[in-house]
């Protein structure tokens, strides 16, 4: 139950706007897990065998409550209605997790140059970087507006003995005027990339990096020749909910 793939190696893609004639290879971690699908499995996987969580029951928090999650009252107030209660954060992130995400790259049969995924809590990238130990460069794309990953991925490093590693870098233009904002130019890239590629994206996290990616590879931005890993980190769930509020934006 607990186990991941298989997920096919890397494959490469052809980006057309290539200056320096870069090489693009995708991670399919999307197809990691029949249900949850991409990092979310790598995250929870680790943290579900250690609480041997089943038969879940679904409780409504109201949002002040939640804005409020990590305060003491909160978590005494959890206690009492639950008793010793496993908790899990927001984004999953925390050891097992970047344990899990880890897995990500120290499970690939080659190196590469450069290594880009969506970033939301930071902890897949701060897995990942753990997991490379300083080999190659690590490039999350944050799908949030602003510029406070580089501390969140710090401090995870921090946490997990891992904070000499710096070979990593946050790249901030690509969120779309936040998270889950988007853009025509977005959706027409998304639905693009599927009819070239085969390959389905959603609107806010892998849509967004591989808008990145190709527009970085189009400016010039990695060194000529360089070999690039993308990871399909999933989210594919979103796009029937997205579609349902927005309309039929996205093809499926
Ligand atoms: C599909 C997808 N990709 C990337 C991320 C970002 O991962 P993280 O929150 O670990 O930065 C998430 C968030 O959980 C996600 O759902």
């Amino acid at each position: 139950m607990l186990t991941i793939g298989p997920i096919p190696p890397p494959h490469e893609i052809t980006v057309p706007d290539n200056p320096n004639r870069v090489r693009l290879y995708v991670r399919r971690e999307d197809l990691g897990h029949p249900v949850v699908s991409g990092n979310k499995w790598r995250k929870l996987r680790y943290n579900l065998a250690a609480a041997r969580q089943m038969g879940m029951v679904l409780h409504y928090m109201d949002r002040p409550t939640y804005r409020q999650k990590h305060t003491p009252e909160v978590i005494r107030v959890l206690r009492e209605q639950f008793g010793r209660f496993y908790l899990i954060p927001e984004g999953g992130t925390n050891r097992l997790a970047l344990q899990g995400a880890a897995e990500m790259v120290t499970e690939l049969d080659e190196d590469y140059d450069y290594y880009c995924l969506p970033c939301g809590t930071g902890g897949t990238s701060a897995g990942i970087i753990c997991g490379l130990q300083g080999q190659g460069q690590v490039l999350p794309f944050s799908v949030l507006k602003g510029d406070f990953h580089t501390a969140i991925i710090k401090e995870l490093l921090k946490n997990n003995n891992c904070s000499h590693l710096t070979n990593w870098q946050v790249i901030t233009d690509y969120h779309f005027g936040g998270y889950a904002r988007f853009s025509p130019a977005l959706i027409s890239f998304i639905n693009d990339f599927k009819k070239n590629y085969h390959i389905p994206l959603d609107p806010i996290y892998t849509g967004k990096l591989f808008y990145g990616l190709f527009d970085l590879i189009a400016n010039g931005f990695f060194k000529p020749g360089s070999r690039i890993l993308a990871f399909h980190t999933g989210g594919l769930q979103g796009i029937a909910g997205f579609n349902e509020r927005f309309g039929p934006l996205i093809e499926t």
